[in-house]
């Protein structure tokens, strides 16, 4: 294992908190890489009165890290464009700064079109998706009938895919959903626009990033999602289309495992989720509605209010093993300020018995009946400083529970969106 080297990983259904952990965290790392998902994350990342949001670019650029898109992303151009020029209106600047993955796919705008037809003809059925293609961009991707980068940049490939793709896509458009059809040319126009904006960004990351290795760089693998929207490992369906645990960084980089170092996996000390799909702690209720209030629980990318419920010990759980947590990253602390009691979920009951075990179906998950513990709550506030020892009692000896629980230490206890209010061990 490289000691210098570190993976973030969402532990839950995604929006842990990452994006201000690996700000936190990225003035230590020569280089921050992306390895799964798309412009279906949404890293928020707050500095003083600044903030900003991150989709595609990994959230090390704001303390200016190199930082590397890898090969298991899957990339809307006009996105990762819109968010480069943003960035650089907030007064960061990414070119010469950011290295993306010629064997990255490319969400194309059909994959959205695809993405939208299909949600509508679920109905009731529906994922919930956050309608940025990437289910369609990563089904192409396994069909094989994908565009990747290194083809989108060259000018010969691209009219040639999509005259080979365009009327096999309309013939899902139309005849299956209904739906109105891409017109070539204008897709043509498209891909050789993007293809000439992204060109000076993209190179073989694959050989950049084992030149890194061997050169000693620190790494910082920046997970997207959570290991319960992992596509193997999650609650299928209702879960994304990549690979959101640590696994996903081998495949999603091309660096070996060993290069892998500590894992911090990043808990929220309660429990969100977009989308539709099974959560028992989940509170339908108006405590559930105060903690959206007090956490600010909308979705970064789409704006959707997130489900809210208890911390749940045995998802969690999973997700350390998953992941092989080595060390914790517990968010959003003080949100909690003013709940008493609090509970924790510690097991299941499911048709009538107990369990410590995550559920491989989704509709044996959303059988489960939560098992749970109560923990005093407190008024003040979660903490009066930077360091652990000026956690109220009743916040400390919550997150010794959860850490218990989890068998992994707390590196990191978030108390606030700012940077400052964060107690590091
Ligand atoms: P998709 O990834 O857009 O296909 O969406 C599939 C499911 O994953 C939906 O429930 C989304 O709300 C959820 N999802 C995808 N990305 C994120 C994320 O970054 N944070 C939280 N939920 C996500
Ligand atoms: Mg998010």
């Amino acid at each position: 294992m490289r000691e210098h080297n570190a993976c973030v990983v969402g532990m839950q259904w995604g929006d842990e908190g990452k994006g201000k952990i690996i700000d936190l965290l990225s003035e230590e790392f020569d280089l921050v890489v992306r390895a799964q998902g798309g412009s279906n994350a949404g890293h928020t990342v707050v500095i003083g009165d600044r903030q900003f949001i991150l989709h595609l670019v990994p959230s090390g650029i704001i303390r200016g890290a190199d930082c590397v898109i890898g090969n298991g992303v899957v990339i809307d151009p006009d996105q990762l464009l819109a968010e480069i020029e943003e960035l650089r209106e907030q007064g960061v600047e990414v070119a010469g700064k950011l290295l993306v993955s010629d064997r990255a796919q490319v969400v194309c705008p059909y994959h959205k079109a695809l993405d939208g037809a299909r949600e509508q003809a679920m109905g009731d059925g529906k994922l919930g998706t956050t309608l940025r293609g990437i289910g369609p961009a990563y089904a192409d991707k396994a069909y094989r009938t994908g565009l990747r980068i290194g083809q989108l940049i060259d000018p010969g490939f691209v009219r040639d895919f999509f005259e080979t793709q365009v009327p096999l896509v309309n013939k899902v458009l139309q005849h299956v959903y209904e739906a109105e059809p891409v017109d070539l040319d204008e897709l043509v126009e498209w891909g050789l626009r993007s293809g000439s904006a992204l060109k000076t960004m993209v190179g073989d990351t694959v050989e950049f990033l084992d030149q890194a290795a061997r050169d000693g760089q620190a790494i910082l693998f920046e997970g997207a999602q959570g290991a319960l929207l992992d596509i193997d490992f999650g609650t299928y369906p209702y879960c994304t289309s990549s690979n959101s645990t640590a696994g996903g960084f081998i495949t999603g980089t091309g660096l070996p495992a060993a290069e892998l170092g500590r894992t911090l996996g990043v808990l929220k000390t309660y429990t969100t989720r977009v989308g539709a799909g099974p959560f028992p702690t989940e509170l339908d209720d108006e405590l559930g509605e105060h903690i959206r209030q007090q956490g600010g629980e909308f979705g970064a990318t789409t704006g959707r209010p997130r489900r809210c419920g208890w911390f749940d010990a045995v998802a969690a759980r999973y997700s350390a093993r998953l992941n092989g947590v080595t060390e914790l990253a517990l968010t959003k602390l003080d949100v909690l300020e003013g709940i008493d009691p609090l509970k924790i979920c510690v097991a299941y009951e499911i048709d009538g018995r107990e369990t410590e075990v995550f559920p491989a179906q989704a509709d044996r998950l959303a059988a489960a009946v939560p098992v749970y513990e109560e923990m005093p709550g407190w008024k003040e506030a979660t903490a009066t400083g930077d360091t652990f020892d000026t956690l109220c009692p009743q916040a400390a000896a919550y997150v010794n529970k959860l850490t218990e629980l989890v068998n992994a230490p707390a590196k990191i206890v978030s108390v606030g969106s700012d940077r400052a209010q964060t107690i590091i061990g």
